[in-house]
């Protein structure tokens, strides 16, 4: 290799390490999800009453949106129009919902479409159609999850149960911890030899298993619309019967007089990945949310 290219090289990698190394102290900090506006707030439950408003107006947007390009689509240049200016009046309407967000409508996209839809030119409607998909897009990647985790998800990071095994109050996360230490407290005392001990450790865990369903409803209910009175909806998985069965079989093998402790660890790991892990799947990311920004 000549000298030139080895040098080309050497410079080549620096600029590769110094771009690593820039992007690294650029990283800035994550936006604090805190700074979700404030005046959000009282477009969602419970300051806003029992309605999600913000959702509600972003549904009554995307229906003509959605029909302008419907109608595009099957040759209704007129009909695609009045869905524009129908779309045009409630994106003003929902820019200034919330002031901090205003400058997330901005006007050049909705005022192209427009035009380009009196143009009747089928390849500048897709196109403008496009950049204003893409100012949808653009609030909803950064801003959706946040606010789903907000508003959409319940309190589980201030949930207080009572303790059916203590009678005391706890926190929610606590009783997990409880709960968890139970499980693994059966496989580790059987490994140990202490097969009394394993089946106390199963007692507990059962009992506070058992009664984990009572904690779904806080949060599991829907309103009967005739009589207004909200009803708990019954839950499928993770504490269904299928689980309940697991956690059944897992108590017998346990009480023979040799308990088979490969059987017995398989059981339990079916129970902690098919209740246990996927339940965490669904409703830990949002708690977890709520936690990092102190919200509690
Ligand atoms: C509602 C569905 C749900 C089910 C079913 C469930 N968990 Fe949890 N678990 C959660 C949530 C939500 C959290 C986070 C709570 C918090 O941190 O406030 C959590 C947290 C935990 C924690 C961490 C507690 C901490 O603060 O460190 C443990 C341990 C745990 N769960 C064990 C279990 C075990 C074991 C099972 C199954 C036998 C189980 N969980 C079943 C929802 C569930
Ligand atoms: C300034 C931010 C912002 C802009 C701009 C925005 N949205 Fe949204 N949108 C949101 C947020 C936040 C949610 C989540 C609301 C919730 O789940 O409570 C949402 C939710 C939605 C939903 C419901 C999604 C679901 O999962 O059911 C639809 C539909 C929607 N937006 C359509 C649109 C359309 C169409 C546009 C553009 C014309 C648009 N939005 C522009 C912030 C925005
Ligand atoms: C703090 C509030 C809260 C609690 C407590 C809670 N969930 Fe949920 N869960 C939600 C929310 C919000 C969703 C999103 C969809 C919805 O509302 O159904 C959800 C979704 C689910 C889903 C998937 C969608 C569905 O509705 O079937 C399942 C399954 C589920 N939860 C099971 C449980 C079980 C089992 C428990 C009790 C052990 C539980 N949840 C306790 C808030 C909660």
């Amino acid at each position: 290799m000549n000298k030139y290219r080895r040098n080309l090289i050497g410079i080549l990698c620096s600029i590769v390490i110094l771009i690593g190394i820039s992007s690294c102290f650029n990283n800035k900090p994550e936006q604090n999800p805190r700074t979700l506006p404030t005046s959000l707030n009282k477009l969602y439950p419970p300051v806003s009453g029992t309605e999600p408003v913000w959702l509600n107006h972003m549904k009554e947007l995307a229906y003509p949106y959605e029909g302008i390009m419907i109608d595009v689509k099957e040759n209704q240049l007129n009909l695609a129009i009045e869905h524009f200016n129908k779309m045009k009046a409630l994106y003003q309407e929902v820019s200034h919902l919330v002031p901090e967000w205003t400058k997330l409508f901005p006007q050049e996209p909705i005022e192209r479409l427009g035009k380009a839809l009196k143009s009747g030119k089928i390849d500048e409607i897709q196109a403008a159609y496009d950049v204003l998909g893409r100012v949808c897009f653009d609030c909803h990647i950064e801003n959706l999850p946040k606010v789903q985790h907000k508003y959409a998800w319940g309190q589980f990071h201030l949930l207080l149960v009572s303790d059916n095994l203590t009678n005391d109050i706890i926190k929610f996360s606590q009783y997990m911890k409880f709960m968890g230490m139970s499980l693994t407290a059966v496989s580790i005392d059987l490994e140990e030899g202490q097969v009394e001990q394993a089946r106390k450790h199963f007692k507990d865990f059962n009992a506070r298993f058992n009664n984990l369903e009572s904690v779904c409803k806080n949060c599991h209910r829907k309103k009967d619309p005739e009589t207004g009175i909200s009803k708990v909806i019954k839950r499928k998985y993770f504490v269904d019967e299928n689980i309940q069965t697991q956690v059944a079989l897992l108590g017998q093998l346990i009480e023979t007089d040799q308990p088979d402790i490969i059987k017995i660890k398989q059981v339990s790991d079916e129970i902690a990945t098919d209740s246990c892990y996927k339940c965490h799947l669904v409703h830990v990311p949002a708690t977890y949310s709520r936690y990092k920004w102190n919200e509690h």
